[in-house]
Order: structure tokens, then C-alpha cells, then sequence
């Protein structure tokens, strides 16, 4: 039996990678007042539909959606956008001191079509500030992405960023830009033709040479922009100069989800394939209404956990660290040897003790393979302790061992 296609086991090897990811991401997001929340795996279908839009790939096509038995339709979460907009909302977090910052770090779950970097269920690490529209929370939200990608050392890094304005600029943007498209028919692609009126934006995105051609001459939406959208662009824009973050303005930028208002980014890597994205968001101040809240701004972002792994070339495999492994020599001392074991943790090292029925010449091979600090042989006369490091051994009782070796010193 195998894993189901798109999915895909994470070992012990590729487990510290993951860890860090976590632990910089912990560092990065609190070190500027996120705190952790973590959400259900499934949410109501409404929710993605009313929040992602219904238009949207995401939506039509890509969600594990089921009934619940008791006649509820419930899907895996696609994203982590709407649900923390849902808990922000049932949990009254309007009532705390805004923006609240909420990061989680979940796994995600999209029917795509699997590839290099593209699975069925992902992580992702997301941050989201809810309740403030100031400028100076979409690029604060920016320089953390950048700063974690960097920290973990994600290679060939881009950033492109764009403001689609508000609902009311986008909606005449659209009229223009369907007119367009009404009138360049004949040169696009079936699928773009057929969206004219459900997602003409996504025209922006095709790979069809025809409508590629169509693309580069159209209307863009970063000129039509109403003026305090342009200003809160503006000033996002002299907020990152000054965090000197090299960015690019993309007027073609198109995010895969309907919640944008005004500013939106992506983080691509050179180093990655066709599923370059490594992280992206935007801001979303209708989303919390669109659930059923009062109006509240947001903004926020998500990286893909393999996808930075991939873009860090982090291969790196690293064993737990051992300081203290336990070997015995004959049936007889095993019960002596799992004291000596279990005392050892109870001090606070970490500790091993022979598990294979190794004879004792096996045994010292694998404390030097596994790397530990200590090897502690009890014999039916005693017991003897061997610094790995040094190559020095001393005779000790059992029970003595672990002061011993604690005495000496720990991993070095
Ligand atoms: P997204 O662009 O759909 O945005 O996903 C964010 C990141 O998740 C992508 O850049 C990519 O690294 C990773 N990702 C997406 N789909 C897959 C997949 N099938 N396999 C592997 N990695 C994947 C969102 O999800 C928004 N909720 C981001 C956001 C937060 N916007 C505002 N706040």
C-alpha cells in the first residue's frame, strides 16, 4: 500500500528541517506580537465558499468537500484565511487591543494535480493582522515573510507586490477590462473566454500565447485606482524602501483567492520549478463582513513549508543527540542497565540503553554511530563509564554513573 497520491510521509530524517522551520517561525512571528492559534482541519463548506469565492479554482475544483453523516457539508481546509477570520469573529477577538496577530503553522488540503512541490496535503505557515488598515501592517507583515525566508535560508528569493484596490475601483477596473476582452474575443483561449464575466482577472494568468498577446496591452488595475488606494500603496511601498526590501511592482500580479483588497505580494524562488510560489497574501478588509462580522481590515500571508524546504536546498538529517548510552554485558544486568537509563532522564540527559541483544563488542559500535557523549557498560561486577570523546574509561557503580557523567561535563 502507498500513500494516497499528493501526499506523502514526513521520516524522522526530514523531521529537523521541519523543526526549524517551526522554531524561526515562532521566533520571527512573536518577536513582533503574533501569537499561535490553530484552527479544526474542517470547517463548514460556506465558509471557503463565501470567504475564498466561488469563483475561484480553489472552490470550484479543488476542495475535499463531504457531508458529515448528519447531512452538513464539511471541507478540508484549503487555506488558512478564512478560518482564523471565522475564529477571530466567534471568539469576539474585536473586543481585544487591534490589530490582533494570529500565526498558525497547520496542514492544508487542495485536490490539485500533484507535482514538484505541489501536494494534496502541504503545510504552511501563516500570519494574519487583523483590525487595522494602516499601511504599516502590510509591509511589517512583508519584512516578517522576508525575514523568515531569509532566516531559513531560502535562495534566490523574489518579491513582487500590487494593490488591486477596493471592491468599488475593481468593480469599474473589471467593466474596462471585460469590455477589453469582449472586444479581443476571437485571440483568447476557451477557458479564458469562457470566464470573461466570472474572473476576467484571471485572463493575467494564462499560459495561451494568444491571450498572452491580448494580456500585454490591456487595461491594468494599478491605474485605476481610487486615491487613498493609491496613497495606502504608496506609502506601503516607502515603508518597505526604508525596511530596504527589493521588491518589484507587478501590475499583473493575480492571487489565486477573492478576499484581496488593496495591497497584494508574492514571494517566488529561482530555485524552485513550475510551483515557484514560495509564500503570498495580501490584504483582505472585506473578508471579516463577508463572514458575517462588521467591516474590519486584515492582511496577512502564507508560505508553503515544502516549498521553502525545496528552496533552501535544506537536506540536512540530524539523529536526536545522546548523551548517555546505556550498554550491558550479559541478560543478567539488563534490569540494572534501565535503571541506569531511566535515572538518566530523570536527570535531564537524554539516554539510550541497548534494545537489540548486541553482544558487547556490538553495543560499543553503536554508541560510537549514534554518536553518544557517554558509554556506560554494567557488568555483574560493577560498572564502567567511557568518555567517547577522550577515549577514557573509568570504573564506576551503576548507581553512580549518571553523577558522573554529569559531573564531567555534557555534550561537548
Ligand atoms: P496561497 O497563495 O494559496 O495563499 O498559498 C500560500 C502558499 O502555500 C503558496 O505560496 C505555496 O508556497 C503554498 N501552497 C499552496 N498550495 C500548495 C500545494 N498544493 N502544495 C504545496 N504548497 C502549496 C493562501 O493560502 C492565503 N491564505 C495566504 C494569505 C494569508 N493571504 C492572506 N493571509
Amino acid at each position: 500500500m502507498k500513500a494516497p497520491k499528493g501526499t506523502y510521509d514526513v521520516l524522522p530524517d526530514q523531521q529537523a528541517a521541519r523543526d526549524r522551520v517551526a522554531s524561526a517561525a515562532k521566533r520571527v512571528l512573536e518577536g513582533a506580537g503574533y501569537r499561535r492559534i490553530e484552527t479544526p482541519t474542517f470547517e463548514a463548506t460556506e465558509l471557503f465558499a463565501r470567504g475564498v469565492g466561488a469563483s475561484t479554482d480553489i472552490v470550484q475544483k479543488e476542495m475535499y468537500t463531504f457531508d458529515d453523516g448528519g447531512g452538513r457539508s464539511i471541507t478540508l481546509r484549503p487555506e488558512g484565511t478564512a478560518p482564523v477570520c471565522r475564529a477571530y469573529l466567534e471568539h469576539g477577538m474585536h473586543k481585544l487591543p487591534q490589530p490582533v496577530k494570529l500565526w498558525y503553522l497547520s496542514s492544508f488540503y487542495r485536490k490539485e494535480k500533484p507535482q514538484a512541490g505541489r501536494y494534496r496535503q502541504f503545510w504552511q505557515v501563516g500570519a494574519e493582522a487583523i483590525g487595522s488598515d494602516d499601511p504599516a501592517v502590510d509591509a511589517e507583515s512583508i519584512v516578517l515573510l522576508q525575514t523568515l525566508l531569509d532566516e531559513l535560508g531560502v535562495e534566490d528569493v523574489r518579491l513582487r507586490i500590487s494593490s488591486l484596490g477596493s471592491p468599488e475601483s475593481r468593480v469599474r477596473y473589471r467593466e474596462r477590462l471585460t469590455a477589453y476582452l469582449r472586444a479581443h474575443e476571437g485571440e483568447l483561449s476557451k477557458e479564458v473566454r469562457d470566464r470573461i464575466d466570472l474572473n476576467p482577472l484571471r485572463a493575467f494568468d494564462s499560459d495561451h500565447p494568444g491571450t498572452k498577446a491580448v494580456m500585454r496591452d490591456a487595461p491594468r488595475l494599478l491605474d485605476a485606482l481610487d486615491a487613498d488606494d493609491a496613497e495606502h500603496f504608496r506609502e506601503v511601498r516607502e515603508l518597505l524602501d526604508r525596511a530596504e526590501v527589493a521588491y518589484e511592482v507587478d501590475t499583473t500580479l493575480v492571487r489565486g483567492l477573492d478576499y484581496y483588497t488593496r495591497t497584494v505580494f508574492e514571494f517566488t524562488s529561482d530555485r524552485l520549478g513550475a510551483q515557484s510560489g514560495v509564500g503570498g497574501g495580501g490584504r483582505y478588509d472585506g473578508l471579516i463582513e463577508q463572514l458575517g462580522g462588521k467591516p474590519t481590515p486584515g492582511t496577512g500571508w502564507a508560505a508553503g513549508i515544502e516549498r521553502m524546504l525545496l528552496a533552501a536546498g535544506d537536506e540536512r538529517t540530524a539523529e536526536p543527540p545522546v548523551d548517555l548510552y546505556v550498554a550491558f554485558d550479559g541478560v543478567e544486568q539488563r534490569a540494572a542497565a534501565f535503571g541506569v537509563s531511566l535515572d538518566a532522564r530523570r536527570a535531564g540527559m537524554t539516554a539510550q540503553m541497548e534494545l537489540a541483544g548486541r553482544s558487547l563488542k556490538g553495543q560499543r559500535k553503536h554508541a560510537d554511530r549514534i554518536g553518544a557523549r557517554w558509554l556506560a557498560v554494567v557488568r555483574a561486577d560493577g560498572a564502567t563509564l567511557r568518555d567517547m570523546q577522550t577515549g577514557e574509561e573509568v570504573d564506576v557503580p551503576p548507581e553512580g554513573i549518571v553523577a558522573r557523567a554529569l559531573r564531567e561535563g555534557g555534550r561537548g
